[in-house]
């Protein structure tokens, strides 16, 4: 039999290139789409100001381009806010399985210019929606997110509980959900909708928690902690969201028109963090700032319906994760 085509879209971003590699690995035929606009090359070329900051995120950039040839995974060029472009790609590539992560992919920085976050998230979602409507057998998955829900009403989070998110991020996300089963209902196109959160790994560009915590440290800079430390966050280490991933194409039956939570699924608080990044950088300092109202409290994500339906068992505990995140850092970090 012939390997599975899978078409990932927004294939150059932080989950995008480490997904595409962790499938290629396991025979998937793999192609990715991006712009290298959004969070990637052209945005940190114009938009950081600090020499070394921009030095380290080009070279991550560069290296996930070199790592996406290396295992001859081909990359198209293509802004798929533009509807023909990502057309004719899949009507070239002919893929079993479109992965939609293409989006403004920060909640703060939806917030800020809307606009753009519609047109890369929601108009892109459209148009690769859009490009395999009249292929009947294909499977479409798409990157929602834990702020779907808002501020969580109790500690942990399941999939059928009411959604109510606060900013613009999780309002296209949401809606980007909805849009995603209307094209199911009307076209017969198969959908899973998956929801990640807190991640962290392996040149992560993103300004996410962990990244921020041990770029700092290395650049021995302060840690600024919004709010008392208290609150949890359902860290979750890049290799168990492939493994989950991998899972939702290997045996597509048991995901198809299901939404699942795909995180480490036990939340950890922030203090807990700095308890670990104490432990490697003893002279660490720590600032408590406000935090940002808009920014939705969550905590755990449920993970027994993925644990149940598609066998979905992560790995990295908080601790086991931060130690290799923090070994690649450091090996990394001092050689750039
Ligand atoms: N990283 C997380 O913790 C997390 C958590 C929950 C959900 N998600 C979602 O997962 C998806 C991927 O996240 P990520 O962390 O890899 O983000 P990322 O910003 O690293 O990757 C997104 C990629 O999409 C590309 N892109 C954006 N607009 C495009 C366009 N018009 N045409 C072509 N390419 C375009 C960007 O250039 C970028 O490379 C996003 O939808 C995000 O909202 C991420």
């Amino acid at each position: 039999m012939k390997n599975k085509k899978v078409l990932i879209i927004g294939g150059a971003g932080f989950i995008g290139h480490n997904l595409a590699i962790y499938l290629k690995k396991r025979k998937f035929d793999v192609w990715t789409v991006d712009n290298l606009k959004i969070n990637n090359l052209a945005h940190v070329k114009k938009n950081i100001k600090n020499k070394n900051q921009k030095k380290l995120y080009l070279s991550f950039l560069k290296d996930r381009l070199k790592l996406l040839k290396k295992n001859k995974i081909p990359l198209k060029i293509c802004d798929v806010s533009k509807k023909s472009k990502i057309l004719k790609i899949v009507q070239n590539f002919k893929p079993n399985i479109v992965i939609h992560l293409a989006a403004v992919s920060h909640d703060s920085r939806s917030n800020t210019n809307p606009e753009e976050a519609f047109e890369n998230s929601q108009r892109t979602l459209f148009n690769s929606l859009e490009s395999i409507k009249d292929k009947k057998n294909s499977h479409f998955i798409y990157f929602s997110s834990s702020m779907v829900y808002g501020n969580f009403k109790k500690k942990v989070a399941f999939e059928q509980d009411t959604c109510n998110p606060i900013g613009i991020y999780g309002s296209l996300k949401l809606s980007g959900e909805l849009l995603v089963k209307s094209y199911s209902n009307v076209f017969g196109n198969k959908y899973t909708i998956v929801r990640p959160s807190a991640l962290y790994g392996e040149r992560c560009i993103s300004n996410r928690v962990i990244q921020i915590f041990l770029e700092n440290a290395f650049q021995r800079k302060k840690i600024f902690i919004k709010g008392d430390g208290r609150e949890k966050l359902d860290f979750t280490y890049i290799d168990d969201l492939c493994s989950g991933i991998f899972k939702i194409v290997k045996d597509q039956r048991k995901s198809s028109n299901r939404t699942f939570n795909l995180t480490y699924g036990s939340a950890r608080s922030i203090n807990d963090l700095r308890k670990l990044t104490k432990k490697k950088f003893k002279n660490q300092i720590f600032v408590s700032v406000s935090r940002n109202k808009l920014m939705a409290i969550r905590g755990t994500l449920s993970i027994k319906k993925a644990k149940r339906m598609l066998k979905y068992n992560p790995k990295f505990s908080l601790e086991k994760g931060f130690e290799k995140y923090y070994r690649w850092y450091s090996k990394n970090y001092a050689n750039r």
